[in-house]
């Protein structure tokens, strides 16, 4: 017998009925968020494919994605993922008619919506994020317009900041569309302190959505699946209860255990019927661990090296990479994955031809840690090496397999190339943390002075300009330093705008003054123009309209010989509040 998986639902009649009677809300035109919360391998993900199975069966359009258990992915990646499936599959002029002028908005995520763009003004950045979210939700809404829509986020204990702002604007406004958005997540990697957490309580208070708590299944279920596997009517109370005990009630663990006991023979067929030996005599593995290395051991020592290259890969790899980071041959690969499938350790990604996936992210784990760090960091550098010479690789991507293989030097310049990208899509926090991180990795001056100076402005732009503070107010003297006056003054006007947003207007009119006669000596410019329009704003906090008049006039003056475009627009705004202020218009 190659696989022990149940072949059907257990369970679970109560959970379903709650999300058909969401799904045929949404249906209606009343969507919302479902959240399917429980420890790993509770029956989060089977529970969801009933769900999907249902929707597909009236008509309702099904997309998906997940998040990544890597530490660095793609902001927004379950909606990438989710989105761009979508996007493969429709008349994307249809779409781009749809979307109207918000298509814009896209253009950074969704190339293939807007080849041509250019990068966009960055103006006001709260103002930005909220205009890709309406446009991501502008999307969402075409994708259900015909059919409704069921959009199912996987493991959001994994997702990222951007994901979980994205999702916490989401709940405020499904309400009226035909969208149900159901995640998943383990709420056993949910402590206090997880950034999901702070968020699910207050969904929960003002049921913004709706969270069910899917526990482990009694001991009626397990005899259930235990029947469902072996096709048999006989499973004894004493059996029933035992394997309750040692699985907790966990569907995954039990399957495992169960797919140990065959292998060894404690269960077995006979020429009727499955039978099996004494409870006294059934040598079950402690932990699901020891399941899934056991049988890790039962490969041979080649095939077993194909699948720890996969563990380095992710949860779900394509055939493709794994052959090129193994370095093995067709056949050898082939081998093993299909040695690993029988051994009920990766299956074929469904609907994906090319792509195999760990059975379940618990399998990728085990085989994951139980490698030593060195091996870990080999086989990291050489997914790095493989993804480098592999067309569209995302930056991040590159740059997470490059961290865990200690190869700092690599990993600096593509990290902020990543950091650089996740800014542009609006993933502040992201950015921040990734300059933030890369710093430790970096010994020359100037490239930390630049990379404080951009994680100052990546947390201001993600709304806490205390720590933007701080970052500037280390970078931007080290950036002098160095000799760069001009690059530092642009960021001192940030740091006076900090300081601003810190109500210390004084220190923030200091930073403007600096920037402002650094920028002075260099000619008219685009930060120049800011430094201006910075001042004048303060002249206007105070009720000082003249100096605030003198600033904006200077200020569009500067903008029109640079050929600042929203400067001089911005600077107009000024002049023409200062005059209604001074009783001139
Ligand atoms: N109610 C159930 N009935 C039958 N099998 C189940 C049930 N719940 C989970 N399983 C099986 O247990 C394993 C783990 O379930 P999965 O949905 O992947 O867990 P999770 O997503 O919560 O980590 C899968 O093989 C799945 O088919
Ligand atoms: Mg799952």
């Amino acid at each position: 017998m190659e696989r022990v998986v149940c072949p059907v639902l257990i369970g679970r009649e109560i959970e379903l009925t709650e999300l058909e009677d969401a799904l045929l809300a949404a249906n209606r035109g009343d969507g919302q968020i479902v959240l399917l919360a429980g420890e790993a391998g509770v029956g989060k993900s089977r529970l969801a494919t009933e769900v999907q199975r249902r929707a597909v069966k009236i008509g309702i359009t099904v997309l998906s994605g997940g998040c990544s258990e890597a530490d660095l992915a793609l902001p927004y990646l379950p909606f990438l993922e989710a989105l761009g499936n979508y996007l493969t599959a429709v008349d994307l002029d249809q779409v781009r008619k749809g979307l109207g002028s918000l298509r814009r908005e896209l253009a950074h995520l969704f190339p293939q919506l807007e080849p041509e763009a250019e990068s966009r003004e960055t103006g006001d950045p709260t103002q930005a994020k909220l205009r890709l979210f309406e446009a991501i939700l502008a999307l969402l809404r075409l994708a259900a317009q015909q059919t409704g829509l069921l959009l199912i986020l996987e493991d959001l204990h994994w997702s990222d900041a951007s994901t979980r702002e994205l999702l916490d604007y989401l709940t405020r406004r499904l309400r009226g569309t035909r969208i149900m958005l159901l995640g998943t997540y383990r709420a056993d990697e949910l402590n206090r302190k997880h950034p999901l957490a702070h968020h699910i309580q207050a969904w929960r208070r003002t049921k913004a959505a709706l969270v069910i708590d899917l526990q482990p299944l009694p001991p009626d279920g397990i005899a259930g699946m235990v029947r469902a596997i072996f096709d048999s009517d006989e499973v004894t109370d004493e059996f029933r209860d035992f394997l309750h005990r040692r699985s907790e009630g966990n569907p995954f663990v039990l399957e495992e255990l169960l797919k140990d006991a065959v292998d060894r023979g404690d269960i077995y067929r006979t020429e009727t019927r499955w039978e099996r030996k004494n409870l006294d005599d059934l040598r079950l593995p402690q932990t699901v661990r020891d399941t899934i290395l056991l049988r890790v051991e039962q490969l041979s020592p080649e095939q077993a090296d194909v699948l720890q290259t996969a563990s380095v890969l992710g949860r779900s790899f394509s055939y493709p990479l794994l052959l090129a980071v193994s370095a093995k041959d067709d056949r050898s690969v082939q081998a093993a994955l299909h040695a690993s499938v029988q051994q009920q350790l990766i299956e074929e990604e469904p609907h994906d031809n090319g792509r195999y996936r760990f059975r379940h992210a618990l399998t990728r784990e085990a085989i994951y840690e139980d490698m030593i760090a060195p091996q870990r960091e080999e086989l990291h550098g050489l997914a790095a090496d493989a993804l480098t010479r592999q067309e569209g690789t995302p930056p991040i991507d590159l740059a997470f397999h490059l961290l865990a293989a200690n190869r700092w030097q690599d990993a600096v310049p593509i990290g902020i190339r990543a950091a650089d990208q996740a800014e542009a899509n609006q993933a502040y926090h992201e950015a921040a943390d990734l300059y933030d991180r890369l710093l430790e990795h970096v010994g020359d001056n100037l490239t930390r002075a630049r990379l404080l100076c951009k994680a100052g402005r990546a947390h201001l732009r993600a709304g806490d300009p205390g720590r933007a503070q701080r970052f500037l107010d280390q970078g931007i003297p080290m950036l002098e330093a160095a000799g760069e006056e001009i690059e530092a003054a642009e960021y001192r006007i940030l740091l006076g705008r900090s300081n601003w947003e810190k109500a210390q207007p004084a220190i923030a009119r200091a930073h403007y003054e600096q920037a402002r006669a650094v920028l002075e000596r260099a000619g008219p410019s685009d930060a120049l123009a800011t430094a201006y329009i910075r001042l004048s704003g303060l002249h206007m906090f105070n009720y000082e309209f003249d100096e605030c008049l003198a600033m904006a006039n200077r200020a569009a003056e500067v903008a029109e010989a640079a050929g600042a475009e929203s400067a001089r627009i911005w600077a107009g705004v000024f002049i023409g509040g200062a005059l209604v202020s001074l009783g001139q218009v």
